[in-house]
């Protein structure tokens, strides 16, 4: 029914009319010992989770909520990389698809127009220095309308049409992005991160770029350097003094 065109990902695949969230629909997967590259697609999310327990808006058919759980042979540390790669792999998609040229956020987020399409949230199980298997979640604001979005939400939240003026066909598009991430993540295994970081680097943030970071201990301004091999933002504050950053809000300009 999907037509996937992927080697591994996606072979398991459990496709539901309304769930309450992917992501929790894939954690209890994965404790059920499903394999790497399970999928969990669903047209409706009741729950849809964000980062930082915010809600995610999921209406029914207007966009992409899915999750996927992995069983990474990689080091807690370097579970954020795959965040980014698949910011990567969306980006790509999108701008293959469109006239689009989609901004990636550090860490996760994906923008047209400094407005939200899209949001990734990665959830790690880890035991002893050692990962037990990642759940990554991907919602992608795909066909609404600016009526479907809430009108507290017009002023960040944007969709795949609203902003192409054309609509785009979901299992497509899910199809493509599986193919893409398979690709990307395979090379990710093989050769690390360098394989990711030039093409995050057309879609991310470029340098120079002046804006506010938020993290759980404090706010300051900062002129972003660029990222790390591994995948860390690098940012320089008024003092002069660069910080790496693992895990951060980033917004634009001062305040
Ligand atoms: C964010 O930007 O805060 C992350 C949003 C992640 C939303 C997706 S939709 C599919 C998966 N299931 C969820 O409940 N959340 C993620």
């Amino acid at each position: 029914q999907w037509g996937l065109n992927t080697d591994w990902l996606g072979h398991n695949l459990h496709h539901y009319a309304e769930v309450a969230s992917t992501q929790e629909v894939v954690h209890q997967l994965a404790k059920q010992g499903k394999p790497h590259g399970t999928v969990v697609i669903a047209d409706q999310q009741v729950q849809g989770k964000g980062r930082m327990s915010r809600n995610w808006d999921s209406p029914k058919g207007k966009g992409i909520w899915m999750s996927i759980l992995l069983r990474p042979e990689l080091l807690p540390y370097q579970a954020p990389q795959l965040t980014l790669l698949t910011a990567t792999v969306l980006a790509e998609v999108i701008a293959d698809q469109s006239s689009i040229t989609p901004y990636i956020k550090w860490p996760n987020d994906l923008l047209v127009h400094h407005k939200k399409v899209s949001g990734i949230l990665t959830e790690m199980q880890a035991e002893q220095d050692q990962i037990q298997y990642v759940v990554l979640g991907i919602g992608i604001n795909v066909n609404q309308d600016t009526a479907d979005i809430p009108e507290g939400l017009q002023h960040k939240a944007t969709s795949l049409r609203i902003e192409s003026q054309q609509e785009w066909s979901i299992q497509q598009t899910i199809q493509r992005i599986l193919r893409q991430f398979e690709r990307t993540y395979d090379q990710f295994i093989q050769n690390g991160f360098s394989e990711v970081k030039p093409k995050w680097e057309e879609y991310g943030y470029k340098i120079g770029e002046k804006v506010t970071i938020s993290t759980m201990k404090k706010s300051w301004q900062a002129t972003l350097v660029g990222i790390e091999p591994d995948g860390a933002l690098l940012a320089r504050d008024e003092m002069g003094n660069v910080e790496k950053l693992y895990s951060a809000e980033i917004h634009w300009g001062e305040g």
